[in-house]
Formats: C-alpha cells, structure tokens, sequence
C-alpha cells in the first residue's frame, strides 16, 4: 500500500468527468487500497480517484465515528464503484464540509438529507440502500468530484473567492 499525492485546486485535473470503471481488477483493488491509506494519513473521510489523479468513477469513505460519544474512532471503510443516487428527499440539511483538495477550508452547504444510491462495492457486487445523515452528506461531496465539482462550487461567488483567497495565503505563508 502506498499514501499517494493528492491534488489540490485549481489543479485542471480535478474539473475533469470521471468515466466509469468496466471491470473490477486485481489493480483496481490496489487503488482502493491506497485511496484507503491517503485518506486515513491526511487524515479525511472521503476521497475521490480523481483526487489523486484517477479520472474513474470510484471513491472511498470512512467516517471513522466512535461507537459511543467520547469513544475510539471505529474504521468502516466502504467503497464506492459508479455510484448512483436514484433518490432524494426534499428536506435539506446544511454541513460544514471541507474537502482534501481544499485544504483547511471549510464551509457550509446545504444538500438533501436522505438519498438512495446505487454502486458496486469493492469485490463488484452490486449494492442499494437508503443513507442518511453524515454519510449521505459525504457520498454527495465525493460524488460531485466525479463530476468535476467542488464543495466552494455551490457557495456564492464571493464565499469562493474569499475561500481561494484565504488558501492562496495559506500557501504563500507555507512556502
Ligand atoms: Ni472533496
């Protein structure tokens, strides 16, 4: 297993449209595998192939909650292979998400509450279910990135540019 580069905005590859996988190979579990390894080093719950330069309909969440408040993070790593939602609610519920490709920017949005999806897991096996709270949030985020969108793409104009303002400080700041 390998933790692998993450892109970060405005790197041209992350506007990219991800194509679906055709086969679930031997390689493909590999990716998976150090998807899983990248995500948990940075550390995030979510990652997208394209975000380390995959362009294919595959991503990876973990949201790592303890069992019971104040407890261990618990790992539940699950796979996402050309998702679908096929459903949503109409109630929407606001998140203040961050993304690995956004580095140390958050911000809130708003997204249905309650979606049912459809992708195939990591051996390829098909899978539906109903998901709600932060995980219906989380897919929807990573979701996006295999569409070319990013979580400031659906702030007001002038919440992004403060957003890439402040990162481009951050990065000056850095280096
Ligand atoms: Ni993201």
């Amino acid at each position: 297993m390998a933790v692998l580069p993450i892109l970060e905005t405005p790197d041209p590859l992350l506007r990219r449209i991800s194509s679906p996988v055709e086969e679930v190979t031997p390689e493909l579990q590999t990716l998976i595998d150090d998807m899983f390894e990248t995500m948990y080093a940075a550390p995030g719950i979510g990652l997208a192939a394209i975000q380390v330069g995959v362009p294919k309909r595959l991503l990876v969440i973990d949201l790592q909650e303890p069992e019971e408040e104040g407890g261990e993070p618990v790992r539940r790593p699950l796979v996402f292979i050309n998702p679908e939602i096929v459903e949503t609610s109409d109630h929407l519920q606001v998140y203040n998400e961050g993304c690995l490709s956004v580095p140390e920017m958050y911000a809130e949005v708003e997204r249905p509450d309650r979606i049912r999806a459809r992708w195939l897991d990591r051996d390829g096996s098909s899978r539906e279910e109903e998901l709600d709270g932060l995980l219906a949030i989380c897919l929807q985020h990573e979701m996006d990135h295999l569409e070319g969108i990013l979580f400031i793409d659906h702030l007001s104009r002038l919440k992004r540019d403060m957003i890439l303002k402040k990162l481009a400080k951050a990065r000056k700041l850095a280096a």
